[in-house]
């Protein structure tokens, strides 16, 4: 199969994402990582802090490429030239909303989404339940890369001590 998009806001970049596009690359000639912007959800990295990750711990797969994108996928799709969506499904849980996600992009840019069952030693990580263990000074390592749990160790820290230079400023 020749190119697939594989969207996220990879915010950050877990084990159970990583383990999905190295199974990917094996099926599809190229894999496009597209990184949505997203700036209204206040995400913890920015998008070229996550694409930077990606790109680290992808080096070594020639066929992938990360890029990061705004607005609708499926424009972003079109744009690189493919039309097939990828998709992981961690469980039934997920699936009301990707159908429903899916279905929305077939009928916006005729773009096929495919879906790919998660590893299920990975099936009950996701990237917010990594940032919530991670603000509480929980060891993340286990869920994502190592080079990532020291950023997302250094970016918690430094807003943190944000916060905190903010709170106790009016005393
Ligand atoms: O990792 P996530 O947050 O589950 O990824 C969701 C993502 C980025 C795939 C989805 O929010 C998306 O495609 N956003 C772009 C806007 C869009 O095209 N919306 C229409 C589809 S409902």
């Amino acid at each position: 199969m020749p190119k697939a998009v594989y969207p996220g806001s990879f915010d950050p970049v877990t084990k159970g994402h990583l383990d999905l596009i190295m199974r990917a690359s094996r099926i599809f000639e190229q894999v496009i990582v597209g990184v949505l912007e997203n700036k209204a959800k206040m995400p913890l990295f920015s998008a070229e802090e996550r694409v930077k990750m990606l790109e680290e711990v992808l080096s070594d797969c020639d066929n992938v490429r990360v890029l990061s994108f705004e607005g609708l996928l499926t424009d972003f799709v079109h744009m690189v030239g493919a039309d097939t969506v990828l998709r992981g499904l961690r469980g039934v849980s997920d699936f009301d909303y990707e159908s429903q996600m899916a279905a929305v992009n077939q009928d916006l840019g005729s773009v096929e989404t495919i879906f790919m069952m998660a590893e299920p030693e990975y099936s009950y990580i996701s990237s917010s339940a990594v940032r919530e263990l991670a603000s509480y000074g929980k060891d993340v390592s286990r869920y994502v890369p190592c080079t990532v749990s020291d950023k997302i160790q250094e970016k918690i820290k430094k807003i943190q001590e944000k916060e905190c230079v903010h709170y106790e400023q009016p005393h």
